[in-house]
């Protein structure tokens, strides 16, 4: 099946991207969801959601000492099967076409997203979270500490 996110919906505009270019990121792990299609994704992560992991590479792993102590952390993470020569789109198909920049689609220049998680538990390597809403295998850039967004 065609990946919803490749698609171009009536309205959207895309422009002839310049070549990637800049300091190289480093992806520290990945994330373990219950999602193989973005049509399965939620939009937004649910703190009360299904329990997810992130999988911090064993070579990152001494970075988490003292995570344990965070109630919720930032996920920065890398969305691999995003477009990246969106200007123009148009969400849910409803017809209103607006600016990527004025949204939180995945398809932007350089697809980084950020969730507030709930750590739920850390064994090892593995955060134990609720608030992803991305795919399975999507590739982790950072882990920050944060606070409950309701709060
Ligand atoms: C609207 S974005 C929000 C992401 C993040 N919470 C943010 O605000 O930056 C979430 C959507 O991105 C899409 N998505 C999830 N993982 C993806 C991936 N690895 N590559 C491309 N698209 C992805 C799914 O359609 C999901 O519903």
């Amino acid at each position: 099946m065609a990946d919803a996110t490749l698609e171009i919906r009536p309205g959207e505009v895309t422009v002839d991207a310049p070549p990637a270019e800049g300091p190289a990121l480093t992806f520290i792990g990945h994330c373990q969801t219950p999602w193989k299609t973005t049509r399965e994704c939620p939009r937004r992560g649910d703190l009360e959601g299904p329990l997810c992991q992130v999988v911090v590479d064993d070579v990152w792993a001494r970075a988490l000492q003292g995570i344990e102590e965070n109630g919720y952390l930032q996920i920065l993470y890398w969305m691999h099967r995003a477009r990246r020569d969106l200007v123009l789109q148009n969400p849910k198909h409803k017809g209103a076409i607006i600016g990527t920049f004025a949204i939180r689609s995945p398809n932007r220049p350089n697809p980084i997203a950020s969730s507030v998680v709930k750590l739920e538990k850390v064994e090892g390597n593995v955060l134990h979270v609720r608030g992803l809403d991305c795919l399975d295998g999507t590739p982790v850039v950072d882990i920050k500490p944060d606070k409950c967004p309701h709060a």
